[in-house]
């Protein structure tokens, strides 16, 4: 699809994956309304990038995202892209009792809440003649990394959403994009200090291109560097992904 002048909403776009892109769409002349929790990030943003909108939101709190897609299909009536970026990923001890809170905080930020956003949001975007909504889900969805397991599985679990997602929006003017990005160099899991330096990391620049590439080429679901190889071969790489 075109990538410029489009209007165009992305979740978690105070630092990392969602920072890059919403700079590049930025650059790239869309309007872009970027969206986090951290205000004083968001207004760096804006600083940044005039001409871009921002809006506080903490994606797990069901009252604030019901008043982020109004809001913002009362600013930004031309509103035809949702991102759903914002994603934790935690480290969790299976051989123990795990706290409830914890697991809900993740499952509600990886998964629930682009359900919901897309939910809210889905009924606007069909009265727009070209609109996508974009999942960004992992590698990790199709091959488990076992120390982050809730977190792969919330990914799973998008990828399967975004499936059925784009087969009932299959006659209508959405259409639904999954990004599956592969390591790259952010602050997530940063919170537990997970230690990516093993990790095989895609650098930042070469991975919004790619992700640029696949939205401009209709590639709906874009596996992106070695993320594509854990699509493919999915269960077969669990050994050598958890040696
Ligand atoms: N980096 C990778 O290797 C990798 C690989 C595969 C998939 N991904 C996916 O890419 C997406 C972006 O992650 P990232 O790597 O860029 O990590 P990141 O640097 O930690 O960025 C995550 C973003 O999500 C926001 N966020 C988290 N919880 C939120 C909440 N409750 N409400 C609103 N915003 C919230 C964060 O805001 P705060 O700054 O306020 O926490 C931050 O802006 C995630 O969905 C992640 O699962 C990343």
């Amino acid at each position: 699809m075109k990538l410029s002048q489009q209007t165009i909403l992305i979740t978690g776009a105070t630092s990392g994956i969602g920072l890059h892109l919403a700079s590049k769409l930025h650059q790239m002349g869309n309007q872009v309304i970027a969206c986090g929790r951290n205000q004083l990030q968001l207004q760096k943003l804006s600083s940044a990038h005039p001409g871009m909108a921002t809006h506080l939101c903490d994606v797990t709190d069901e009252q604030q995202r019901r008043e982020l897609a109004a809001w913002a299909v009362a600013h930004y009536p031309a509103l035809n892209m949702l991102i759903n970026n914002a994603g934790i990923m935690q480290q969790l001890d299976l051989t123990g009792p795990i706290d409830p809170a914890r697991m809900m905080t993740e499952l509600t930020t990886n998964l629930l809440a682009p359900i919901h956003l897309s939910s809210l949001l889905v009924g606007h975007l069909q009265g727009q003649p070209v609109a996508a909504l974009i999942n960004i889900t992992s590698g990790l969805a199709f091959t488990p990394l076992a120390i982050v397991p809730l977190y792969c599985a919330t990914k799973a679990a998008l990828h399967s959403f975004s499936l059925s997602q784009r087969h009932q929006l299959q006659d209508t003017s959405v259409r639904v994009f999954e990004i599956i990005p592969p390591a790259v160099g952010t602050n997530l899991g940063h919170q537990d200090n997970y230690d990516n330096s093993n990790d095989e990391l895609m650098p930042m620049a070469d991975f919004i291109n790619a992700v640029i590439g696949a939205l401009q080429q209709d590639t709906y679901e874009a596996g992106i560097g070695i993320a594509e190889q854990l699509r493919q071969q999915r269960e077969g790489l669990f050994d050598l992904l958890n040696l």
